[in-house]
């Protein structure tokens, strides 16, 4: 399969089908098991369980994200070794989506409407920094891993201690995105620029405010 070469037509429809899959279907995952699969439900008032599931909801759109930043680099990532070594952190990613679908199912909440807006965005964005160079496109990937970390432990902080399946869902994450931001920087990431970090902080912003809602 990797040393076919595909004509522009072939690798649009690919990505058409990536996207129609990570946004409505069943994206292929690891042969990791869901960390929240053993753990017992728990009781949570309306009030927690609906604040819950709308961080469930944030936290799947960041996936959503995260894939389609990938398949955009990959489309324009100029190394082979840059792909490949994005690729298993790729499906690992794809892992977090199924968890946080599956963990959003069970606290009864829905997906985000939003999703395909913020999928173009970030597939753009992912396309853009594949096209400054590998070593940016891998800095682009460590600080977006190291600022979901962030994130992901602002909201371990804030769901309830009695939710364990959420949370281990969440905390196994974070190991992920960690070890995804060292592989990259590792890979040969540079640090970027103040004001793009600026930048991509508040575009998380604003994606967190609005899917808390919708
Ligand atoms: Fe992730
Ligand atoms: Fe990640």
């Amino acid at each position: 399969m990797k040393n076919r070469t595909y004509t522009p037509a072939d690798r649009f429809l690919m990505g058409l089908d990536q996207a129609l899959q990570t946004l409505f279907g069943h994206p292929r995952v690891t042969e990791r098991p869901n960390p929240a699969a053993q753990l017992p439900e728990t009781d949570l008032s309306e009030e927690q369980r609906d604040r819950t599931a709308r961080m469930m909801r944030i936290n799947h759109t960041g996936e959503i994200c995260a894939q389609a930043l990938y398949q955009g680099q990959a489309l324009t990532a100029r190394l082979p070794a840059v792909r490949e070594s994005m690729e298993r952190s790729a499906q690992e990613e794809n892992d977090h989506l199924a968890w946080c679908e599956r963990r959003l199912r069970e606290l009864n909440n829905r997906k985000s409407l939003l999703n395909p807006i913020w999928y173009a965005g970030s597939f753009t964005i992912g396309a853009a920094a594949g096209l400054a160079g590998d070593k940016w496109s891998l800095g682009f990937v460590a600080e977006t891993e190291h600022q979901v970390c962030a994130h992901l432990e602002d909201h371990l902080g804030r769901i309830p201690l009695d939710d364990q399946k959420s949370r281990a869902i969440i905390q196994q994450m974070k190991e992920d995105e960690l070890h995804h931001a060292t592989l990259a920087l590792e890979g040969g990431g540079a640090k970027l620029p103040g004001p793009i970090k600026l930048a991509m902080k508040l575009s998380s912003k604003v994606m967190t405010r609005s899917v808390y809602w919708l």
